[in-house]
């Protein structure tokens, strides 16, 4: 099939999107497309995934269920587990995770066995787009020559090749899949076309750029930017604190100014399968090219203090009222590593934990929205531990909270009644208590 036959295919809606991995990322993608009136089909190796698409059951909290039973209701819309089905789609979205292993250099296993799995099935005219934030080079040197190898097909010529990052904020109300332009990277004029023109369908802008590794440096550069700022704001806070100036109040004001100046919020530390993560995709690729990466370190090794920081502002506050961090009760607000989201992947709450339980004190968490702990790959000793209940005796009991998290439904000034020794890392009390003697901030 023609470029242009495949265009018309786009324009006419009968064009079918294969989305690979169907979690924060994959399963709004999803949606985003299936809104349009496009055909969408759904693979995951998670068959619990699969099967709530299919009932319509929610599996990310702030999704909805709204989504869940739309999709599942629709008969352009498929999720399975047989990946002999990839033929069937036009493009296939690849969005699997890419996580640090445990020397912190990139993990692609998830990327390499999806692309050996797409290799397979792969069959002439498809458009294959890696939506995973990974280092410069990845589509070029990694994904094609697996392509091209598992199908016998050349990319440019049988098929085509795009690279275009993601940037959803899971959870911001003001900004959904289909509302954040998308950058986009052919391997190619016309598998840019092709990608621009899929995208143009259900998104509110695309951003063509040179090549794909030049679309891959922009979304390392997106959070190497966040990254630097955070401990920037996590720096000042502890500078300020020290000569007695709130760094929030100095940050509010601050971002009154209308131009040169962006405001961020200092907090624990880095958490989320993105930040404190994909900086050192480009330190490990730096490495190759012999430049050095020292925002990236410095930054990195600020923010991963900052636990470190918290337990210093928990034992200065028990010390206030005459108690030792060991032997003590601690209660962390917030397991998730932002409001208002249940994503606790990264979360620096459990580095606290830890640190915390180092110390002697005996920890409990409360987040309404992660009732149990999850199982997971750096902390499987904190499976299945549950949230404690939000209720007077219960927050009483704690000899300190330490709010490591601002979920939006938390009742900060219930908090402020029922608890002496609270530690804000989030200036989350700010409208609930000014007392010195009971909030601390840090
Ligand atoms: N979560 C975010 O906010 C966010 C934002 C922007 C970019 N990203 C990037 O997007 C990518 C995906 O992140 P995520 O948060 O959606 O991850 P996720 O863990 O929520 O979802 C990934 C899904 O891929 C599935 N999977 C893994 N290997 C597979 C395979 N071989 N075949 C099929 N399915 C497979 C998993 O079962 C899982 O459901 C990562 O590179 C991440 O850095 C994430």
């Amino acid at each position: 099939m023609s470029l242009s036959q495949q265009l018309d295919k786009i324009n006419n809606k009968t064009y079918k999107v294969g989305i690979i991995g169907l979690g924060y990322v994959g399963l709004p993608l999803m949606w985003t497309f299936h809104k349009k009136e496009m055909p969408v089909i759904g693979f995951d190796l998670d068959p619990h995934k699969v099967d709530c698409i299919t009932s319509g059951t929610p599996y990310i909290k702030h999704l909805g269920e709204e989504m869940m039973g739309i999709l599942s209701k629709s008969d352009r819309c498929e999720a399975t587990t047989d990946f002999n089905r990839m033929d069937e789609a036009d493009a296939l979205l690849m969005c699997v995770p890419t996580p640090l292993n445990h020397h912190r250099e990139p993990d692609m296993t998830y990327v390499e066995k999806t692309t050996e799995t797409v290799s397979e099935h792969l069959r002439e005219g498809q458009l294959v787009i890696l939506e995973s934030t990974t280092y410069p080079g990845t589509t070029e040197d990694l994904i094609i020559p697996i392509l091209e190898k598992g199908s016998g097909l050349k990319a440019g010529k049988d098929f085509y090749v795009a690279y275009s990052p993601e940037r959803e904020d899971p959870g911001n109300p003001d900004f959904n899949t289909s509302k954040i332009p998308k950058v986009v990277g052919g391997h190619g004029n016309d598998a840019l076309t092709l990608a621009c023109a899929l995208y143009d369908t259900a998104i509110v802008q695309t951003v063509p750029v040179s090549d794909t590794k030049t679309a891959e440096a922009v979304k390392l550069t997106e959070n190497i930017f966040r990254s630097v700022n955070i401990a920037m704001v996590n720096e000042l806070k502890v500078i300020y604190h020290a000569m007695g100036i709130d760094v929030h109040e100095v940050l509010d004001a601050a971002g009154t100014k209308p131009f040169g100046f962006m405001k961020f919020t200092p907090g624990p530390g880095l958490g989320g399968h993105c930040i404190p993560i994909d900086p050192f995709y480009l330190t490990w690729k730096a490495r190759e090219v012999e430049q050095p990466t020292r925002f990236i370190e410095l930054a990195g090794e600020i923010n991963t203090n900052m636990p470190r920081y918290v337990i210093r502002r928990t034992l200065e506050a028990l010390n206030h009222h005459k108690k030792a961090l060991n032997g003590s009760s601690v209660l962390l607000i917030g397991l998730a590593y932002k409001p208002n989201v249940d994503d606790d992947r990264e979360s620096p709450t459990y580095k606290l934990m830890e640190l915390y339980e180092e110390m002697g004190a005996d920890v409990s968490y409360y987040d309404p929205y992660v009732p149990v702990i999850r199982p997971s790959r750096e902390y499987p000793h904190y499976a299945g531990i549950k949230s404690v209940e939000w209720n007077e005796e219960t927050i009483r009991s704690f000899d300190a909270v330490v709010i490591a998290t601002n979920h939006d439904e938390i009742n900060y000034r219930e908090l402020a009644s029922w608890s002496d020794c609270i530690v804000d890392t989030r200036n989350a009390m700010k409208n609930a208590s000014q007392d010195s003697n009971k909030v601390f901030k840090a």
